[in-house]
C-alpha cells in the first residue's frame, strides 16, 4: 500500500517539484493550493495529482481541508508544508499587513496544517513532516524582516515538534532552500537578482526545484527514520550553518 503525502502550495515551484517527485517515488499525493486556479487545473492535468483549494493561515480551513483529502485518499502519513508568500519591503516601508500575511502563511500556517494530522499520525506510530524553511530564516535577509521571521520560527517549531514526535515514529525535519529558480525569487527586481544575489551563490547559479524535492523525498522514506529535528540546506555555498 503506498503511502499518502499532502504538499501544501503544492501545484507550482518547489511544491509542485516535491509533489511530482513524491508521485514517481510511489506515494499517493494530493496537492493544497490557495488561489490559482488555472494553474492548478493544468497541474493537474498534466501530472495526474489531485488539487485541493484552501487557505493555509485558515486553521478552519484547513482542518476542513485535511478532512476532505482524508475522505478521497486515506490518512495523510506524510505533510509537507511549503505553502509560503513573500511581500518584500525595506522595514520603513513595510506595512503591519505586509507582516501580518507573512507570518499567518509562513509560520502559523505550519500549526494550521500540522495540527488536524498530529493524532493521527501519533496513533499510527507514523509520521513525516517536512517543513520548506528557506536560507533567509537562518541568516536574515534585507527588504524580508517578516518572511526571515516567520521561517526562523519555521525552524523552532521543527525543533520542538520533532521532540514531541520521536517516540511516536514521527520524524519533523526542515529544508532550508537557497535561491531557487521559481516565480517568487524570479519576481526580484532583475539588477537586484543579477548584482547583488547571484555573486553571493558560489556554485554561480540558482538552485532548480528538483533539487529541493529530492531532499523531500529522502526525508518521506523510511530510509530517514533516524533522521529528527534537522535543518538541511541546499543552498549553492552561499551560507553555512
Ligand atoms: N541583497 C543585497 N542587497 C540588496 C538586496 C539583497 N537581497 N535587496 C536589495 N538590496 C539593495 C539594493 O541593491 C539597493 O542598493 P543600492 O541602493 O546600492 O542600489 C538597496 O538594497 C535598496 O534596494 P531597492 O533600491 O531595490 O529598494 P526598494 O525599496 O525599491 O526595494 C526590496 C526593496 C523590495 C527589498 C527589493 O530590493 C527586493 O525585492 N530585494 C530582494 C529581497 C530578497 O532577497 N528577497 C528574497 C525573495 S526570494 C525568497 O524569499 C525565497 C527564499 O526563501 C530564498
Amino acid at each position: 500500500m503506498s503511502r499518502i503525502a499532502l504538499v501544501t502550495g503544492g501545484s507550482r515551484g518547489i511544491g509542485a517539484a516535491i509533489s511530482v517527485a513524491l508521485k514517481g517515488a510511489g506515494y499517493k499525493v494530493a496537492a493544497n493550493y490557495a488561489g490559482n486556479d488555472e494553474k492548478a487545473q493544468a497541474f493537474t492535468a498534466e501530472t495526474g495529482i489531485p488539487t485541493y483549494k484552501w487557505d493555509v493561515s485558515d486553521y478552519a480551513a484547513c482542518a476542513a481541508g485535511i478532512a476532505k483529502v482524508e475522505a478521497d485518499l486515506g490518512p495523510i502519513e506524510i505533510l509537507v508544508n511549503n505553502a509560503g508568500i513573500t511581500r518584500d519591503a525595506m522595514f520603513h516601508k513595510m506595512t503591519p499587513e505586509n507582516w501580518k500575511d507573512v507570518i499567518d502563511t509562513n509560520l502559523s500556517g505550519l500549526f494550521n496544517m500540522t495540527h488536524p494530522v498530529w493524532t493521527g499520525m501519533r496513533d499510527r506510530n507514523f509520521g513525516r513532516v517536512i517543513n520548506i524553511s528557506s536560507i533567509n530564516g537562518q541568516k536574515g535577509q534585507m527588504g524580508q524582516a517578516n518572511y526571515s521571521a516567520a521561517k526562523a520560527g519555521d525552524l523552532g517549531f521543527t525543533k520542538a515538534l520533532a521532540q514531541e514526535g520521536a517516540a511516536k515514529g514521527i520524524t519533523v525535519n526542515a529544508i532550508c532552500p537557497g535561491y531557487i529558480g521559481t516565480e517568487m525569487v524570479r519576481a526580484i527586481p532583475e539588477k537586484v537578482l543579477a548584482e547583488r544575489i547571484i555573486p553571493q551563490i558560489p556554485v554561480g547559479r540558482l538552485g532548480e526545484p528538483e533539487e529541493i524535492a529530492r531532499i523531500a523525498v529522502f526525508l518521506a522514506s523510511d530510509d530517514a527514520g533516524f533522521i529528527t529535528g534537522s535543518t538541511i540546506s541546499a543552498n549553492g555555498g552561499q551560507f553555512f550553518v
